[in-house]
């Protein structure tokens, strides 16, 4: 795993970006795969600045797979990932709605639309760069401590750590969280071509030196990214703090 730890969030941003658009521009990957949440921001952001104003921009003909979406929210709901990837990323970055995929959380056979998430990633070639964030249980999109690593799109019950870090995104309240997400397994992420995961803050500092210093486990979600043969960690100096 390639380890890059930057002074700040946007130059953690820059560098992030960095890397997508070498998946993008330099290796003509046309399959973005898309994770929610805070980590990513400052790359989305840095992207947008350099891409969003550009119509012959290369991001407009990708596609764009989403990682993951709460089950129980109403489809307008402003949390819903797939509004909350148009309204900060795909959006303003001219890329269609209609390119943008994501788990169907209200079919009425969830398992079933698990499996038709993972046959349409394989069936567009694959997800040629995935961006990541890590929860500080060392999840990795829903994937809680225990989720064997061979699942692919799976029901997931996200964590009582989990909900609580979410709870910003929720009035300050993890009982409005969702007890479940569709997730892409540890087996679907595992399979994109390259991986670029993000950690930033203090809150992070544990976790990502309990990954850095860990075998892979099933106790550690985040650390199956230790399979992948091409994953590059891009750290602020706080999340970075406790890397020895
Ligand atoms: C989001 C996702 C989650 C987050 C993780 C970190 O689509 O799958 O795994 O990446 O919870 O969240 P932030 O970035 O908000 O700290």
């Amino acid at each position: 795993m390639d380890v890059r730890v930057l002074p700040d969030r946007e130059a953690v941003g820059v560098a992030a970006a960095d890397l997508i658009d070498a998946a993008v521009i330099d290796r003509s990957e046309r399959v973005l795969g898309l994770a929610t949440g805070s980590s990513p921001g400052p790359a989305y952001a840095e992207l947008i600045r350099r891409h969003g104003q550009d119509p012959a921009s290369p991001y407009r003909s990708s596609h764009a797979f989403l990682l993951d979406e709460y089950v129980g929210l109403p489809p307008d709901h402003p949390e819903r990932y797939a509004r909350v990837i148009r309204r900060e990323f795909t959006e303003a970055m001219g890329i269609d709605a209609g390119m943008v995929h994501g788990p169907d959380p209200d079919a009425p056979d969830l398992e079933r639309a698990c499996r038709a998430y993972d046959a349409a990633i394989t069936a567009s070639g694959g997800v040629g760069v995935q961006i990541l964030g890590i929860g500080t249980d060392g999840h990795i999109a829903f994937n809680a401590p225990g989720t064997p690593f061979s699942e692919g799109t799976h029901v997931a019950r996200l964590s009582s750590s989990t909900r609580r870090d979410n709870a910003r995104f929720f009035d300050g309240d993890p009982e409005r969280v969702p007890a479940s997400a569709v997730s892409q397994g540890i087996a679907t992420i595992l399979r994109a071509r390259a991986l670029v995961v993000v950690a930033m803050g203090e809150a992070k500092a544990e976790i990502v030196a309990r990954l850095l210093s860990s075998d892979p486990t099933e106790e550690l979600p985040a650390s199956a990214l230790h399979l992948h043969s091409d994953v590059t960690l891009v750290l602020d100096r706080s999340a970075a703090r406790r890397v020895s």
